[in-house]
């Protein structure tokens, strides 16, 4: 194997794993969107191939003839490619072949930390992806109805963002005094997070950023 696709963590560099820096350092190649490759800059000693959302084939195409050319490349992705990453992935494998995963730290589990909730009580669902995302959209309203898991969601990045997510809720008959957390930029330094009753959530006029994580805790 000569494709690695590595975590790098969900901003502050402090989340790298120590594998992840070494096959960063050894890489002949390193490939990322530039927000991840930020994260590590200073590890990378290799040529760096930049991704974009419109190059994203091309780019992934040229790391996979330097990798049929015995060349180590790694792709760095953003917190840990296991969290709402799977279509990405699925692109690198057309592109470059098998790859190992090397995991990293979700962005989801700093979420989790700071809002104390274990994996095994939550529910995961992210509308951060291409596919249609109705299915998900009714597995949330009836999860947060039934109400014996936290959910923990990745709003689509601008056609589904917290508001919208209230107000489907809302929609679907849940209570608009349920509360729901917002997490920003987390591990940036200007992270935030606040808490809304859905029925203000509905309502706020600020714009969330594009690094947004919404948990909704289980009653
Ligand atoms: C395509 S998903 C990839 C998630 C990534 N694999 C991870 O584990 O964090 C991108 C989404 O992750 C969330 N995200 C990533 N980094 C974040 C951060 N530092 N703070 C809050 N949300 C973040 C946002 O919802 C963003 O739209």
């Amino acid at each position: 194997l000569s494709v690695w696709i590595v975590g790098v963590g969900p901003g502050d560099p402090e989340y790298l794993s120590l594998r992840g820096k070494r096959l960063i350092e050894e890489a002949d190649v390193v490939a990322g969107f530039k927000t991840a490759l930020a994260v590590v800059e200073k590890w990378i000693k290799g040529q760096i191939i930049p991704i974009d959302y419109r190059n994203q084939e091309g780019s992934l195409e040229e790391v996979g003839v330097a990798a049929s050319q015995g060349k180590n490349c790694v792709i760095c992705n953003y917190g840990d490619p296991n969290f709402s990453d799977k279509e990405y992935i699925e692109r690198v494998r057309r592109a470059c072949g098998p790859v190992e995963i090397v995991p990293g730290i979700s962005s989801v589990q700093i979420a989790c930390a700071k809002a104390g909730v274990a994996m095994e009580s939550a529910l995961f669902i992210t509308f951060h992806k291409r596919a249609p995302i109705d299915d998900d959209k009714e597995e949330l309203a009836e999860t947060v109805a039934k109400g014996k898991r936290t959910v923990v969601l990745l709003p689509h990045t601008w056609d589904f963002m917290p508001q919208d997510i209230a107000k489907f809720l809302m929609e679907r008959g849940i209570p608009g005094d349920i509360p729901a957390i917002i997490y920003q930029k987390l591990t940036l330094p200007d992270e935030s997070d606040s808490k809304y009753p859905l029925s203000d959530l509905a309502e706020l006029e600020t714009q969330f950023s594009d690094l947004s994580i919404m948990i909704i805790p289980r009653p």
